[in-house]
């Protein structure tokens, strides 16, 4: 469970991000990529060079769905119900992943967001990223 601060933290970045949920995905995705290429395996069939059609297109599903996330704060399991069985059972992501993402996310939003991405809003989306992992991992077994 989140504090009224943590839930402001969150919600305030949130919404900045969501008119520009391509273009911040394709980011971080790309940072990804770079940085932990091991990650680059789940994505063959993507065109993963910088900018990409494919980058941007995925980027966005993803920022939207931690959006859709962020709006849901205390209900996080249901919001992100279908994605969970997707990466569980069909994707099966070794769950090892999912905090090279989300640190690339949040990378992405410091360099976006400097004055955002304060040390409380930054403790904020670390707590909410790896409880939407959580999520997201939860049905593996
Ligand atoms: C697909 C969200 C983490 C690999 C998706 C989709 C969304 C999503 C929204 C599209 C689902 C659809 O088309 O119906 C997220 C979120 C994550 C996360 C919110 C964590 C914050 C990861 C990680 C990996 C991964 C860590 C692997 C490194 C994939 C793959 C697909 C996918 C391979 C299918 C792509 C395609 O073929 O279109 N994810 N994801 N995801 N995700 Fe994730």
């Amino acid at each position: 469970t989140f504090s009224e601060a943590e839930k402001a933290a969150i919600a305030s970045l949130a919404s900045k991000i969501a008119g520009h949920a391509d273009a911040i995905g394709a980011e971080a995705l790309e940072r990804m990529f770079l940085s932990y290429p091991q990650t680059k395996t789940y994505f063959s069939h993507f065109d993963l060079s910088s900018g990409s059609k494919d980058l941007h297109s995925h980027g966005g599903k993803v920022v939207k769905a931690i959006g859709n996330a962020a709006q849901h704060l205390d209900n996080i399991d249901q919001a992100l119900s279908t994605l969970s069985d997707l990466h569980a059972q069909k994707l099966k992501v070794d769950p090892g992943n999912f905090r090279l993402l989300s640190h690339s996310i949040q990378v992405t939003l410091a360099a976006h967001f400097p004055n955002e991405f304060n040390a409380v809003t930054h403790a904020a989306w670390d707590k909410f990223l790896s409880i939407v992992s959580c999520v997201l991992v939860s049905k593996y077994r």
